[in-house]
């Protein structure tokens, strides 16, 4: 059965730089439509997870990444990209000079059937992207808008917009919260939410569980390269994943031992 398979799973895999191990035989997985909270001080190896995952960097022999039950081999970004695996970057993810629906369709442009730019229909459907998955309200901000001009958790949203409406299965946020004020955070936050609610899956970065927690099914604690541990969400409240956390900090393991879940 397909559909019971997880999205993609990564089986032992190990990425190491010269001396430095960043990933230790990892096991991990996400599933169909789950949201995976991914936690982890610095340079616990959560990047180098997600471009593994990308297909930027490839592991060490030994470790194999599936794609819905199936190994893939030599996954490079272009391939993880048709995959339908899309990072969305809060930085590099926009063109700041260009309007919004420049934006949205941007390397995917609508054209008529003489093969030029149908700009009517792009506004259009930028119209609707922004009052059906943006949620916004404002008329301040029309498909003309030019991106610069929009807030962090603005530009994130246009950022993942995009990514839904290209059809990605996995979107990726690293750190997507990251200088953002706490109305714009809450924005991000209501963005994961839509992603479940599309259907699609989604790997969310944070150094902060209060930010994870609310919007993760489960989540997964790297520490030094090894997967310390995972909960599913409704096993363990905000409390007690905090004292965890502090736990796994200080031991590399959790309170409890072995991982759950
Ligand atoms: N290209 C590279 N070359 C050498 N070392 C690297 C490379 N990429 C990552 N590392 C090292 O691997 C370890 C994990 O880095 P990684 O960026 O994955 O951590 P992170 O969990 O994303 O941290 P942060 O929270 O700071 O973003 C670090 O020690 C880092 O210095
Ligand atoms: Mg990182």
């Amino acid at each position: 059965m397909t559909t019971a398979q997880p999205l993609i799973r990564m089986a032992s895999v190990s990425k190491t730089f010269g001396e430095v191990h960043s990933l230790r035989e990892v096991n991990f997985e996400i599933g169909q439509n789950e949201i995976v909270g991914l936690l982890g001080d610095n340079g616990a190896g959560k990047s180098t997870l997600v471009k593994i995952i990308t297909g930027y960097h490839q592991p060490d022999p030994g470790g194999t990444v599936y794609w819905k039950g199936q190994p893939i081999t030599d996954l490079d970004v272009v391939k993880a990209r048709k995959l339908g695996v899309q990072a969305v970057y809060q930085e590099r993810a926009l063109a700041d000079q260009q309007s919004l629906w420049r934006n949205i369709f941007m390397g995917r442009e609508r054209t008529t059937f003489l093969g030029l730019l149908d700009v009517n229909r792009m506004q259009h459907e930028t119209r609707q992207l922004m009052t059906q998955l943006m949620g916004f309200t404002s008329t301040a901000v029309t498909p003309d808008t030019s991106v610069k001009h929009m807030s962090g958790g603005e530009r994130q949203g246009v950022a993942i917009t995009r990514a839904l409406h290209f059809e990605a299965e996995l979107l990726i946020l690293d750190e997507p919260t990251m200088g953002l004020s706490l109305s714009e955070t809450a924005k991000v936050l209501d963005f994961v939410g839509d992603i479940k609610k599309a259907g699609k899956a989604c790997l969310f970065i944070d150094h902060n569980i209060f930010h994870v927690h609310p919007v993760a099914d489960r989540i997964v604690v790297l520490d030094r390269g090894r997967v310390a541990g995972q909960f599913l969400k409704g096993e363990l409240g905000l409390e007690e994943l905090v004292l965890e956390l502090r736990h796994v900090a200080e031991t590399g393991s959790l309170r409890s031992g072995a991982p759950s879940a």
